[in-house]
Order: structure tokens, then sequence, then C-alpha cells
């Protein structure tokens, strides 16, 4: 576990030298470096990381791999592919997609009015924007104005109302008529968490009799040659590559068929979204069973085998994978604030000139244990612990003598713990998850973490630093909500160990990696917390910049945003402090200088100056 399975998640993007964890680029910065110059500007609370050059990466891979497959498969069609908006709207992140993605033309997707008008803002005119989700007139007007101002814009529909919609808005303006796209509910069905989205009683898409009537209405209104898009989507994380392929083989055919019945401008397949991410630390639970290798090579080639066996054009593929591109760009940075069982520090004995004489046998148990008798002193130890409590229910030892036995026996567990790690036994295990630490991290897992908390979706977590120690403390996180859902446990089947550190004299921060995809827009200002101070870190050869500064909003901006007067909140409460009794003038400047300081900062907590 001193690797906290960097092999298994990190796709090389990070790298660990003399205990210090380390970006896996051009210059190598340091996370704590980055963290604690950021820190050196005053800001406390959880910091959010964005790495631009890691979305570059994962375009890069997307469109070398679909292109590579396309090349050795002698594939007729081309590949484009869209980012959708949804799985992060904020604007460091899109303006980083944008970039990043220009020399491919990668487009956007949009699932909502606000996010059409994003992508009509940002999606450079030769990229793609594909549209999907519930529309109304007004949604699908706004996708005409796209066409119109020159947008290369598809809007697929979810049902035959949305379709007549269309033709209703192109027979009464003399606006462009967009692309229109179908979507198909398939009868196969994804796999993972997030496998809603495909079939028979899928939210989305149209079954095979309605996109045979939807043709013959696109006939009938003379629009079957903006009939460009057949699309499906199975769901996110696809953690299973059968279920990809089977979904392929029924949108190809449907493809296929529908090119058959005339119509003709029907030339791309949108594959969704889908590709999953490794977000495991162990490896006996990864979170895929494939590459994007694989995957790419999947689609191309089957969708090349059931054209050519049906005589059909290959259409060009499109894809919407989101959580591939920018789920590995974030980074959560939080600081451990307190660990809760410190309480058993050796310091904290206090031996008396006569101890029982059992607390004498685990004196010595203690200082005389080693590696080859660390087991049988644990089982003396926690035999004479209940002896002693029995001793102590009796009335025959007092509550320091208890209280020495506990340390005493807490260590000796700890030692037979930590001698044995290599060559754990089922019983030490569950020790080691009964004496587990809970480390307090200032952060809110529900604003940052939120599928934690609603799906239990694990993140890989690791400490930046004190890396060239082997951890082996078990630990549990315990968020600063007033929320007991605020916690990531102990998982004995995924355990996280973690440092024993003595925060009195040391930092320790926490990364959690692969946060970029989805938990933005999702997280919630549960207790008021707010989004975490986020950054943009650009590494070069010798150095790296930090751009794109965005503080957590302050106590005051936070009752703002939900509805409340933050400026006559506070006339209220210098009122009230201004009118109170018992304190001086001069401590009631002082204090009402301190209340509007408080106000302006977040509310995250600031005891680790
Ligand atoms: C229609 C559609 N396309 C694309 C995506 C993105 O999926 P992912 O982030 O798994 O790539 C989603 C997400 O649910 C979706 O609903």
């Amino acid at each position: 576990m001193k690797e906290f399975g960097l092999s298994i998640w990190a796709n090389n993007n990070y790298l660990v030298e003399n205990g210090i964890l380390r970006l896996h680029y051009k210059s190598n910065p340091s996370l704590l470096d980055i963290t604690q110059n950021i820190r050196a500007t005053g800001v406390r609370g959880p910091i959010l990381l964005r790495f631009p050059h890691l979305i570059k990466k994962q375009i890069r891979s997307l469109y070398n791999n679909f292109n590579n497959a396309i090349r050795e498969n002698n594939y007729k069609g081309n590949f484009n592919a869209v980012f959708p908006l949804k799985v992060n709207q904020f604007p460091h992140a899109v303006n980083a997609v944008v970039h990043e993605g220009k020399d491919y033309n990668y487009g956007l997707e949009a699932g909502s009015k606000a996010e059409l008008v994003l992508a009509m803002s940002k999606t450079p005119h030769k990229a793609h924007i594909t549209v999907n989700g519930f529309k109304d007139k007004e949604m699908i007007t706004l996708g005409f104005i796209a066409a119109q101002c020159g947008h290369k814009i598809t809007l697929t529909i979810e049902g035959l109302n949305e379709l007549k919609t269309i033709i209703a808005v192109a027979q009464t303006s003399s606006l462009k008529v967009p692309r229109i796209g179908i979507r198909v509910r398939l009868h196969s069905v994804g796999s993972g968490t997030w496998a809603k989205s495909g079939g028979m009683d899928a939210k989305f898409g149209l079954t095979s009799t309605e996109i045979i009537e939807a043709v013959k209405i696109l006939q009938n209104a003379s629009l079957i040659k903006n009939l460009s898009m057949i699309h499906f989507h199975i769901g996110s994380q696809m953690e299973d590559i059968a279920p990809i392929k089977k979904a392929l083989r029924e949108a190809g055919n449907i493809y296929a068929e529908l090119r058959k019945m005339g119509a003709t401008s029907l030339e791309n397949i949108n594959i969704g979204g889908g590709l999953a991410v490794e977000y495991d630390q162990h490896s006996h639970s990864k979170s895929r069973n494939y590459s994007i290798k694989e995957f790419s090579s999947s689609v191309v080639f089957l969708l090349g085998e059931i054209m050519d066996a049906k005589n059909v054009k290959h259409p060009n593929i499109f894809t919407e994978s989101g959580r591939f591109i920018v789920a590995s760009h974030a980074v959560l940075i939080t600081p451990v604030l307190e660990l809760f069982s410190q309480d058993y520090k050796e310091n904290l004995l206090h031996l008396k000139e006569k101890n029982p004489p059992l607390i004498d046998e685990l004196i010595d148990l203690n200082k005389s244990l080693n590696d080859v008798n660390a087991i049988e002193y644990m089982h003396d130890a926690l035999d004479h612990m209940e002896s002693l409590f029995t001793l102590f229910d009796l009335g025959y030892i007092n509550l320091q003598d208890r209280s020495n036995a506990e340390i005493l026996v807490h260590n000796i567990i700890k030692k037979a713990l930590y001698l044995k790690s290599a060559t754990p036994t089922n019983e030490l295990e569950q020790l080691q998850v009964k004496l587990q630490e809970r480390y307090l991290i200032n952060a809110s897992i529900f604003q940052s973490l939120p599928d934690y908390w609603g799906l239990k979706q694990h993140f890989p977590i690791m400490p930046l630093h004190h890396l060239s120690k082997t951890p082996h403390r078990a630990a549990s996180l315990w968020d600063i909500t007033c929320d007991s859902d605020g916690e990531i446990r102990f998982n004995p089947e995924k355990p996280l160990y973690l440092h024993d550190v003595n925060l009195d004299k040391n930092d320790y921060f926490l990364g959690f990696f692969n946060v970029g995809a989805y938990q933005e827009t999702l997280g919630m200002n549960h207790n008021l917390f707010t989004k975490p101070s986020e950054y943009t870190i650009d590494i070069d050869e010798d150095s790296y910049t930090i751009s794109n500064k965005n503080e957590s909003k302050s106590l005051i901006h936070i009752l703002d945003s939900i509805g409340y007067n933050g400026k006559n909140i506070l006339i209220q409460l210098e009122k009230e402090l201004l009118d109170s009794n018992f304190i001086t003038e001069k401590e009631k400047t002082d204090t009402l200088i301190d209340l509007k300081l408080f106000l302006q900062q977040n509310g995250y907590l600031r005891t680790t100056d």
C-alpha cells in the first residue's frame, strides 16, 4: 500500500520520488509544493487543482486510438468526438477541453438549454455540436439558431413529439434546419452503477416501431435529407466490454436497415459515452476489463463487419466520452486536521510506583515484543486486558490503572500489526478494522465527492508526502460536515492505510484523484460548504504556473447566493454587537473588525495555519 495503487489507477500521470508525490510530466513538480505555494497566499480549506496537460493526453489518446483502429481495419468512415458538457461545465475545465481539442475539431454535446447556449458559444464551426435530452420548442429553436449561425449541429430526438416540433419549426421559420439524429432504444443493457440508460425500460430513445415511424414522418415532411445520425448511450462507466459490443451490433444493424430504407443522408453512428476510468487502488477489484485500445478496435471492427455483411457504406463514428476525457485532470487536496485515536499515545501513560501485577506484565510485553513473539504477546495482552477490565468492575484497580492498561494494550496491538503487516492473518485484519484511525479532513464529501456519498463510488486516495514510510493505520476519513454520512469508512475489501502522523509537528495532505468528471456540478452546499478553491496548473520544462485562481466563496457570498441579504445580515450583527453590554468600546471595535474579516473568508476550517 506504500504505492497506493499508483500502477493501477494513475495511468503513469504521477510518480513518487523520495517520499513525495510528483506529476510525471516535464519538470515533474510535486503536488505538495504546488499546495504549499497556494496556501502561502493565505488560502485555507480544500483545493482543487486542474491539470490541462492531462486533458490533452486523454483527447490525444481517444483520437489516436480510434484513428489507428480505422487505419488497421481499413475502415472507410472517419472518427469524430464531442465532449458532453454535463460531465464538467465549469469554465476552466471547458476552456481547457476546447483549447486542447482544437487541432482535432473536438466538439461539445449539450443536454439542456443552458448547455446548448454554452456549446454554441464555445464550439469552433469546424467541430460538431450534438444535442441530447428532452427538448421543448425553445430548445429546438435554439438548435435552428445554432445551425443558422454556421454550427454543425445535430438535434437528436428522444421521442416522436420532438420530431414533430422540429418539423413545425422548420415549416414556420426560414432558419436553417439542423441535422437530425435519432436516439435508439436498444435491447442491450449496460453494466455497472450507471447502466440505466439502455434496455427496453430505458428512459431514453425510440423503439423500432417509432424509428420506422420517424423515417416516414421525415420523408413526408421532405426532411429525410436532414437525418444524419443514430445515437445510443447504454450508461456511464461501462465496466465490461461485452455489453458495449452487444449494443454496437444492435445499433449497427439498425443503421444498416435505415440506410436500406432510403435514409441515404444517414452517415453517422454516435456511440455515446461510457468509456470507463480506472478508479480502483486494488488490483483485485479493478473498475474495467478493457483498455482504450481494445474499446476503439472493437467499435471499428464490429461496425465495419456489420456494414460489409449488409453491403452498406461505413458510417462515421462519433463518441461522447466525458468521464474518460476529464476525470484525471482534477485532484482534490485536503489537509488532515486531526487524528482521532491519538488518546492512546504512550506519553499519556501515568504509571505508578507500584502497579497492579498485570499492568507490570503488560509493560514487559510492550518492551520485549518482537517479530517472532508478536502474535503470542498480543494474545497475552488481550487476555490481560479482559482480566484488568474485570478487576476494574470489581473495584480492585482504579481508573488510572484502567487507562494505563488501554494504552499499553493498544500499543502492543499496533506494534504487532506493524511487525506482521506483510503476513496479515484474519484476526489481525479484524483488529486493524477495530483500531482504525479517524482522519478529519478539511473538506465536505457532499460538496467535493458527491458520487462517494450517493453511489459509494471509490476515488483513489493517497497522501502527497511521507511516502517513503509504509502506512499502517487503517483509516476512515471524516469530513467537517455535521452529518454522519460525511465519512469514507475503512473498507476491509478495499483497505486504505495512512500514516501515523504527529500533526503538531508535521502537515499531512491527502489527494483525492480522478475527481474531474461529474463531481463539481453534482456537489452540493450541504452545511453551506462551498466549492473548493480552484487553480489551473500549467507545467513546463523548468517549472509550473498557477492561473485561473478561483477562491472558495466567502460566508457572505454563500448566504447571498441562497437568497439572504449578506449586507443586511452584517448590519444587523454590527448593531447587536455595538448595542451589547459588558465589553469596552475598544473590544467592540476589535470584535467588529474580526467579524467583518470572518464573513469575507470561506467556511472551511482555518486550524492549520
Ligand atoms: C447521452 C450521453 N452521452 C454521453 C455521456 C457521457 O458518458 P461518460 O461520461 O460515461 O463518457 C452521457 C452520460 O451519462 C450521456 O447521457
